[in-house]
């Protein structure tokens, strides 16, 4: 795993922007992993700057999300199909019939998911794959005791997400208690991961999924599984690594051959 501490929440942006524009540049059908939660917000507004400024283009690249409400319709607001095309769909040149989201309103939910995994796999399967962290450590939704070997199925959201995504709703009431999600094992198949998460209060959760035990109850630990996994944090959401220096040094020395 390669851990990567910077200044900022600015600074991490630009450089999760760099790994998916250069991976975009050299293979423009790339197949991305979309997150959702504040953490990319900063990764997506400069994905669409670049689109505008310097014509960075997403025309023929694929994308599928982790995860999704249950009983919310598509055109909800906080539906998280409509938060993707807010924040990145609609402000880049991708065709929408190419971003892909785990259905929450189908009949049949379970042959929806098994569907899901089959459109992934036709398409490839995932080249770099973003994702955020919870407070509690979950992975999309995949909430703490989630099996690490999990494909996408539906969840049962914690009282702990639910108050931190009442945010987004009128209260936590109104938020479904219901998801569906990409699951642990589905995540861990993507070629590249990259975690991103800033500010203090995901310092905590970042320590655990990095250096605590790998464990269904952080789900981010399985991390530790991955080949290629890159941590992108800020100062603030390192700041209860351990071996922050070894991480620091390790960046600071990276020799210019090896892949981000
Ligand atoms: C939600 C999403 C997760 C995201 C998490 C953290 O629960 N399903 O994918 O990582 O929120 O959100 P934030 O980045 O806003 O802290």
């Amino acid at each position: 795993m390669e851990i990567v501490i910077l200044r900022d929440a600015a600074d991490v942006a630009e450089y999760v922007a760099d790994c998916i524009e250069r991976l975009v540049t050299a293979r423009p059908d790339a197949v991305l992993g979309l997150a959702t939660g504040s953490s990319p917000l900063g990764v997506y507004a400069s994905l669409a700057r670049r689109h505008r400024d310097a014509g960075l283009s997403f025309a023929q690249v694929r994308a599928f999300q982790l995860d999704e409400y249950i009983g919310l319709p598509p055109d909800h607001p906080e539906s998280y199909r409509s938060f993707v095309a807010r924040h990145f769909s609609d402000v880049v040149d991708i065709d929408p019939a190419n971003v892909h989201v785990p259905d929450g309103c189908a009949a049949d939910v379970t042959a929806a998911c098994a569907a899901y995994e089959a459109l992934m796999r036709e398409a490839g399967g995932v080249d770099l794959q973003l994702l955020g962290i919870g407070a509690d450590g979950h992975l999309g939704f995949n909430e703490p005791t989630s099996s690490l070997a999990s494909r996408t199925r539906v969840k049962t959201l914690t009282e702990q997400t639910l108050l931190d995504n009442a945010r987004f709703f009128g209260s936590i009431d109104e938020v479904p208690r219901h998801v569906v999600t990409q699951g642990i094992g589905t995540i861990l198949e993507a070629r590249h991961l990259v975690l991103i998460a800033t500010g203090v209060a995901k310092a905590e959760p970042v320590a655990r999924a990095v250096e605590g035990p790998l464990a269904a109850i952080c789900p981010a630990s399985a991390l530790q599984l991955h080949p290629h996994a890159t941590v992108v944090v800020d100062e603030a959401a390192a700041s209860k690594l351990t071996l922050a220096d070894y991480y620091r040094a390790t960046f600071a020395n990276k020799p210019s051959w090896q892949h981000s």
